[in-house]
This record gives C-alpha cells, sequence and structure tokens, in this order.
C-alpha cells in the first residue's frame, strides 16, 4: 500500500514446486466435461491470477492439473506445510474481522479436519473452501488490509474486491455456486467448476464456518433422542437409558452414531463392514466393543439394556445379518435406522449381504453387472426384515441416505407411498421430516456454534460454562438435552482444530449465549469469539427432501426463505454472511444461508446480535408457522407476545379439511 492505495495481487516471484505428503488423503479425478476450447478458456482463466512473466512456466504445470485432476488448484501457491487456525493474535489485519476468518478459513484446511486438504476440500466429498490456492493467497492479503469500512466480496471463491461500506456492514460477502436457473444442474454447474468460475462450499466449507466432527455428534445426538420421544415415550427428563438403536455405517457422518447413542444413554448396534472404519472410531474412542459374534453382540446388549447402562457396539459384518438374527431370535429392536451410502448403492455406497468386503471391491472392480444384482438382492432382504421388524414394534426412520430411494430402485414399489412411484414419498418416515423438523426446527432449535479465537481451553471451558447458565433445562425435554449436552461437552472431548463448541439453541437461546459471551469479552474474562452455525437449521436453508422436508403448504420447493435470511443476516451487519447453491444434498437442491458473527465486547456488537441473531432464525420460524406446522405456529405467538413491541409475524389462519372438502363437493355436484 502506498499514498492510501492499494495494490492487491500474487507476488512476482515463482513459488517453489509443490510437495505432497503422503499421509493425507487426495481427491479423485473430477468430471472433465470441457471441450478443446472450453479447455483453453479454463486455462487462460487461471493465468488472470498469474503475473504475466511467470505465465509460460505455469501454462504447461496447469494444463496438466486440469487433464489429471479435473480442475486446476494451483498447487504451488499452497503453503508449505501444515495450515491451522492459530491464536487470532498471530494474523496480522487492521480490523478483527479480518483476522478472525482468517482463522476460519485456516481451520478449514487443517490437515486434522479437511477432507482433501490440498484440493482444499473441507468436507463433504466436493466441499471447498475456494477453488484454488490462488485464491486463497489473494483472500489472504485482503484480509490483512481490510478496514471496517470495506466490505470483501467473494464470488465462489475468487476475491472480487474490497469495496467501501460501513462500519455497520459485514466485512465479508460470500456467494458459491449460484446458477442461473436454466443452468442450475450437475452438468451445467460441473463444467463452471472446471472453467474456474463456480465453486460448491457445501456450506461451512465455503462459508469457512466448519468446526470438525462435534456438529455431527450434537445433531445425531438430537435425532436419536427426539427420535425416543416422539415414538418410544421417553418422558422429557429421561434418556435412552434401557432402549436397543440398531444401525449401519462408521463412516464421515455415519461414525457419529455410536458416540451419540451413548451421549444418549442408550444400547446402540452399529454394523459396518469395513474393518478400517470401526478402527478409526476405535481410535476416537467412539466405541467401546467391537465383535463379529451376533450371539456375543446382543447377549451384551441385553445386558445393558437390562442394567440400564450405556454402550456402543460395532458389529463387524453386514446390518442384514444383524437384523435377520433380531427377527429369528425375536430380539426387540426399540429404534432403527441405516446410515450406508445409499445416495451411491451401485458405487460402492451399499455392501451386498453374503459376501466380504474385499469381495464387495473386487466385484465393483470386476463385475460390476453382478455386483448391481447382489446389491439389489440384498436391498430387497434388507426391507423385508424392516417390514418383519416394524410389524412387531420397532420405529424405522430413513437417516437421509436416500435409502428408500434405493429399495425402490432396487424393484420394492410397495415402499412407495402410493404403490407406483416415488412423488408422494414413501412409506417410512425420514429423520427430518418426522423428527428433526417437528421437534426441533420448528421451535427454533438449531446448531448453533462458536469458536474461542484466542485458541485457549481455558476460554472454551468459560463459554460452555456461561451457555449451561442460559439455558433452563427445566422448560422443554429439548432444553434439557442441550442442557446435558454442553454439561458433558468437555468430558465428551469432542474439539478437533480451534476451540469450538457447537450447541442447539432456539432464536432466545442462541440471543442471549451471543450476549452473554459479549459481555465477557468486554469484561476481560476472555477474548474474541466467532459465532455461526451450519446448514441443518431452521433458518437459512431451503433444501425440499432435507431441512425443509416437513413443509407441506407446496412451498418447500422455493429458496425464497434462504435469501431472505442472507439479505436480512447482511443488513443486520453479521461480519459475514454467505449464500450457497446445493449444501448438503447437491446442485439445484438447496440453497443455504449462512454467516459468522465476530464478538469484540462492544456495544456496537451488542446491537447487532440483537436484532441479527432473533432474525437468523425466526426467519426460518415465521415460514414454517406460515405452512401451519403446529409447533412453528405455537413459537411465532410466543414471538409475538414476548417481543410484540419490536417484532410481529404473521400468523395464518388454518381452514378445516371439512369446509374445503364440502365446498369441493358442493363445487362438482
Ligand atoms: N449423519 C447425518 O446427519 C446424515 C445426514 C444426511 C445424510 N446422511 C447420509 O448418510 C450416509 C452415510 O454418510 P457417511 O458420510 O457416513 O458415508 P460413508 O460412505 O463414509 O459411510 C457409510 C458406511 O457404511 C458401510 N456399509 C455399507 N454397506 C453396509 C452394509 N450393508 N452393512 C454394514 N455397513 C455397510 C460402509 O463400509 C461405510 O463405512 C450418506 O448417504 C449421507 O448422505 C447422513
Amino acid at each position: 500500500m502506498s499514498n492510501g492505495v492499494i495494490s492487491i495481487s500474487l507476488d512476482q516471484h515463482l513459488p517453489e514446486e509443490p510437495f505432497f505428503d503422503t499421509q493425507y488423503r487426495r481427491a479423485p479425478k473430477r468430471e472433465l466435461l470441457l471441450n478443446e476450447r472450453e479447455i483453453k478458456l479454463a486455462l487462460k482463466n487461471a493465468l488472470r491470477y498469474i503475473p504475466e512473466k511467470l505465465h509460460e512456466q505455469l501454462a504447461p504445470e496447469f494444463l496438466e492439473e486440469l487433464m489429471t485432476k479435473g480442475r486446476i488448484y494451483g498447487y504451488r501457491y499452497r503453503p508449505e506445510g501444515h495450515i491451522q487456525g492459530k491464536p487470532i493474535d498471530e494474523y496480522k489485519g487492521n480490523c478483527i474481522e479480518g483476522k478472525a476468518i482468517q482463522v476460519m478459513i485456516d481451520n478449514n484446511l487443517d490437515f486434522d479436519i479437511s477432507l482433501y486438504p490440498y484440493e482444499l476440500v473441507t468436507y463433504g466429498e466436493t466441499g471447498q473452501v475456494c477453488q484454488n490456492w490462488m485464491q486463497y493467497q489473494l483472500i489472504k492479503k485482503y484480509l490483512e488490509v481490510l478496514t471496517d469500512e470495506q466490505t470483501l466480496v467473494v464470488t465462489s471463491g475468487h476475491p472480487l474486491g474490497l469495496f467501501k461500506s460501513h462500519k455497520s456492514s459485514p466485512r465479508v460477502v460470500i456467494t458459491n455456486g449460484l446458477m442461473i436457473g436454466m443452468f442450475d444442474n450437475p452438468t451445467d454447474w460441473s463444467k463452471a467448476a472446471a472453467l474456474g468460475v463456480s465453486n460448491y462450499g457445501q456450506m461451512t466449507a465455503g462459508g469457512w464456518m466448519y468446526i470438525g466432527p462435534q456438529g455431527i455428534v450434537h445433531g445425531t445426538f438430537n435425532t436419536i433422542i427426539n427420535a425416543g420421544r416422539l415414538k418410544l415415550g421417553i418422558g422429557e427428563h429421561e434418556d435412552l437409558a434401557g432402549y436397543l438403536f440398531v444401525t449401519s455405517g462408521l463412516g464421515g457422518m455415519s461414525g457419529a452414531q455410536p458416540k451419540a447413542i451413548e451421549i444418549a444413554g442408550g444400547v446402540g448396534i452399529v454394523a459396518e463392514v469395513d474393518y478400517s472404519r470401526i478402527e478409526t472410531r476405535i481410535n476416537q474412542g467412539w466405541i467401546s466393543k467391537v465383535s463379529d459374534n451376533l450371539e456375543e453382540v446382543f447377549r451384551i446388549a441385553e445386558e445393558f439394556k437390562k442394567d440400564k447402562k450405556t454402550i456402543a457396539i460395532a458389529y463387524h459384518g453386514n446390518i442384514i445379518d444383524v437384523l435377520r438374527y433380531a427377527v429369528d431370535h425375536h430380539i426387540h429392536i426399540d429404534l432403527l435406522s441405516d446410515q450406508t451410502s445409499c445416495h451411491v448403492p451401485y458405487d460402492g455406497g451399499y455392501c451386498p449381504a453374503g459376501i466380504s468386503f474385499d469381495e464387495r471391491t473386487r466385484l465393483l472392480r470386476e463385475d460390476k453387472e453382478n455386483f448391481i444384482v447382489k446389491v439389489n438382492e440384498s436391498l430387497r432382504q434388507h426391507f423385508e426384515l424392516i417390514k418383519e421388524l416394524t410389524a412387531q414394534g420397532t420405529y424405522f426412520f430413513d437417516y437421509g441416505n436416500a435409502f428408500m430411494k434405493a429399495v425402490f430402485d432396487s424393484g420394492v414399489s410397495e415402499i412407495a407411498k402410493n404403490g407406483v412411484d416415488t412423488s408422494e414419498g414413501f412409506i417410512f418416515p425420514s429423520y427430518v421430516e418426522d423428527i428433526m423438523g417437528p421437534m426441533l426446527f420448528d421451535y427454533g432449535y438449531g446448531p448453533f456454534r462458536w469458536v474461542c479465537l484466542s485458541g485457549l481451553e481455558t476460554d472454551l471451558d468459560k463459554t460452555d460454562q456461561a451457555a449451561m447458565d442460559v439455558i433452563d433445562p427445566t422448560r422443554r425435554g429439548q432444553d434439557r438435552d442441550n442442557w446435558i449436552w454442553i454439561r458433558d461437552a468437555k468430558k465428551n472431548n469432542l474439539v478437533v482444530g480451534t476451540k469450538a463448541r457447537i450447541l442447539y439453541q432456539d432464536a432466545i437461546g442462541r440471543r442471549d449465549i451471543a450476549l452473554r459471551f459479549n459481555k465477557m469479552i468486554r469484561e476481560g474474562a476472555v477474548g474474541p469469539i466467532m459465532l455461526g452455525r451450519d446448514h441443518h437449521d431452521t433458518g437459512g436453508t431451503d433444501s425440499t427432501f432435507r431441512e425443509t422436508s416437513n413443509i407441506k403448504d407446496g412451498s418447500n420447493v422455493t429458496a425464497d426463505m434462504a435469501v431472505q435470511c442472507f439479505a436480512g443476516n447482511a443488513a443486520r451487519g453479521m461480519s459475514m454472511v454467505s449464500l450457497h447453491n446445493g449444501g448438503g444434498v447437491g446442485i439445484g437442491k438447496a440453497i443455504n444461508g449462512g454467516f459468522g458473527m465476530v464478538l469484540d465486547g462492544s456495544e456496537r456488537v451488542d446491537e447487532i446480535l440483537m436484532a441479527s441473531v432473533p432474525w437468523d432464525t425466526m426467519v426460518g420460524v415465521a415460514r414454517r408457522n406460515w405452512a401451519r406446522n403446529e409447533h412453528a405456529m405455537e413459537t411465532a405467538k410466543d414471538y409475538n407476545k414476548n417481543y410484540g413491541g419490536d417484532n410481529h409475524i404473521t400468523m395464518p389462519f388454518v381452514a378445516s379439511d371439512e369446509v374445503i372438502e364440502r365446498v369441493f363437493k358442493n363445487r362438482k355436484s
């Protein structure tokens, strides 16, 4: 910078050749659908970041990356060694938000956190922080000069530039993967990504708010315990002690199940065919017993059930064998689900019964046709076993893994509600439709999170305690569950990367915790804090088959709420706001609005929190209320009563079905 004029671009010198540590996973080659003209365009696009004198040298390197990896990542521009979210004081910057946001970006790229760290993928197979390392370098430079009267605009990972704004404006505005309607599909998006003009950010990857695996554990805990409340009649002050949950999968997300069942106090049996996945969870301490003997598995489960003690048992083998054993031996299963990767059953996501994991891998490689036949046979058996168990009182729910669709595709039309096609859904409920939607999202409960930017463990302990003090565990079962979660959070030892915590809360809970934290910072009790959330929430996300799947007024195909949430957060001065296409489910299937808010202890931040934090959640409650969701109507009514001076939510009048039917019949006759 000179004479107040900023000049920001990559340096003239060529970085060293990249080094790849082989202990870290690498992203597979991505689909490359470009023709020759487009390949040249992609190359030209990537070279926009590079000073001209380096083009001769880097053009062939970038072309090689494109042809072998399907994308240009600019590996040479990755900073050497271990990237990690360090204490905020170790970063350079002109404002606290610039430094805080860099902490979050670096945490998303940490070797211990990121799925494919060299390809900037944080989670969800393709969710990237930004598209390439040149963008990373430029964003970092911008964040270092950013002042509290400027806004950095980031379009699909590309830092478009710094623009003059106000102290009360967001410091960073991010959009990811947004496409014009007619191109809003995976194929056109994939071309745009290969051209280097679009990024799939999932949500907290490209929205820079990922905090490692604890987020998924809390969500899974909430799903299981609320399934118990809804279907097993577990009281508001009870947990799953004495109940059995059977499921499958110890992979990326599914691996949270054993930890969640132990936190919920129940007994869990989780089938997993791949022993290496079991090993990962043993090393983490997330399972307490492994066996490949079903007699032993069920005997131990029964003992722990009787004693009302908790245990998570990994069964090394196929879920079908577990279910058949239970049917044959008349063993009662209380809760049943499945988290095999049924969204890709024929690509290895679902291991057929009767063969080992190694045999499955061989068949997949050498005899795909036979593999598909076996998968279909297995899915049909799986369905029959679930039918037998549910007939005996087991509650089965689909865990958002497209299990029911896979069963339908295997030839079981009976699983479709109308027995013909999937247009009216399936005979078994899905976890959001039945559990998370009505039990949590309609009240406003969602995945509130914070990061102690000082990097101090003691700050995290103090914030855990403060958050616990804000919750009234006697108000609702959900509050009690969240109170227990935060009480035991440290003991459960779930932190990976920055000192972060997730805690499901409703709108006012989130606001009050945020204000409490800001006061603690003001008083010098803790250092600065970053707040945020993920997409699995009441507000922010419009996702027809996931977050908004329990919206039945026809508006679950619209994305107005997510966009309003994003715009409203920006208008109210959140530090960082983001809007993404596809988070959680894929391009064209969801829109997610997210945020990050830096607490610095100031009164300015108090004012922003008062207006923005409740808005971020209540926009979702208001919309769910308008869709006539009972619990959302209750919540909106209370909100109008308690916060009526400043807010008012439009309430629906609910027409009785009897009136509609009569009017309809009269008109016809
Ligand atoms: N946890 C959540 O909150 C959540 C939310 C939405 C969707 N999902 C879905 O859950 C699924 C699982 O996600 P993941 O990240 O864990 O995937 P993953 O592929 O990492 O794990 C799935 C595991 O299932 C095992 N498996 C496959 N077939 C089996 C069988 N027949 N018996 C026993 N084990 C078997 C595999 O070996 C693998 O380890 C995905 O479809 C995902 O989209 C999860």
